[in-house]
């Protein structure tokens, strides 16, 4: 099986509860994104790596009846949870199953290509930000979201002890490029001007979410990437290792005691 297959197949398996744990995260990394791209009415917007349609949903509403958006996603399961995410906002969208690195879209014809949370899952984000180069129209942007620093207490007590218990090779987003183009503004802006776009520019904001106990971060982190760890333990050791990391979760606790992380969002954003 390639990366991409067990991508989809991860996101197929979490799709139906993917940000409906009540935990603010990816809503809030979406509205700075679409506030970023400043959408208007009538524009041709596609977000790549749609998920349930965080970004999507709010560039369709921006850009109106006259525009159109387009997601896709390389999950079935997040697709269709998108269109039925989508018809019970009574947002018109298009959602179809399409891979990141090579987008079946005519060159030429969006105003905005939106990408949130995805770029360092894909095999070449170079290869895949020339691609989607390529689909924008002339004076066309790309805004795209991945994550920057996180707190350090949680970053060495709860990623760290759930690490210890996952091989290598398991990849966490929040971490897996700190030393490569996602470490860094300047590696992701220079990611974006090696794939031809001009005018780059970051912004940067911080969400904080919170959880009321260690089950509901559990919960989350089922919800999420962070899933694909759980799913590298052995059933025999599964108690084990929770005791272990919900102990680091407990300790990781904010002025006001609640459980959570303080995390930084990147936002990079060019023009063709
Ligand atoms: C962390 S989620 C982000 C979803 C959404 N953008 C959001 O902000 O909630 C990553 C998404 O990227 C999708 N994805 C991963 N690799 C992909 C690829 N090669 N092509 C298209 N989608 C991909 C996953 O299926 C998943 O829905």
């Amino acid at each position: 099986m390639d990366q991409q297959q067990r991508l989809a197949r991860l996101f197929d398996e979490l799709a139906d509860t993917y940000d409906e744990v009540g935990v603010d995260f990816f809503q809030p990394i979406a509205s700075g994104l679409v506030e970023a791209l400043e959408p208007r009415p009538g524009q041709r917007v596609l977000d790549i790596g749609c998920g349930r349609g965080a970004v999507l949903l709010r560039l369709a509403a921006a850009v109106g009846p006259n525009g159109s958006a387009t997601g896709i996603d390389v999950s079935p399961r997040m697709v269709q949870a998108c269109i039925d995410d989508a018809v019970r906002a009574n947002v018109k969208v298009e959602v179809r199953i399409g891979d990141a690195m090579a987008p079946d879209l005519p060159a030429g014809t969006c105003d905005l290509v939106a990408s949130s949370l995805v770029l360092f899952f894909l095999p070449d984000p170079h290869t895949a930000l020339r691609a989607w180069r390529e689909l924008l129209a002339e004076g066309g942007r790309v805004g795209v979201s991945t994550f920057g620093p996180y707190d350090d207490r949680w970053a060495q007590t709860v990623d760290d002890a759930l690490r210890m218990h996952v091989a290598t090779g398991t990849q966490d987003a929040r971490t897996n490029g700190r030393q490569g183009p996602f470490g860094s503004d300047e590696g992701m802006e220079q990611l974006l001007a090696d794939a031809g776009f001009q005018g780059i520019r970051t912004e940067r904001s911080v969400v904080k979410p919170r959880f009321e106990s260690c089950e509901h971060w559990y919960e989350w982190s089922m919800s999420v990437g962070q899933r694909q760890f759980w799913r590298a333990i052995p059933d025999d050791q599964l108690g084990e290792v929770k005791a272990a990391v919900f102990a680091a979760v407990d300790l990781c606790r904010d002025d006001q005691g609640r459980i959570g992380f303080d995390q930084t969002v990147r936002y990079t954003l060019g023009e063709r």
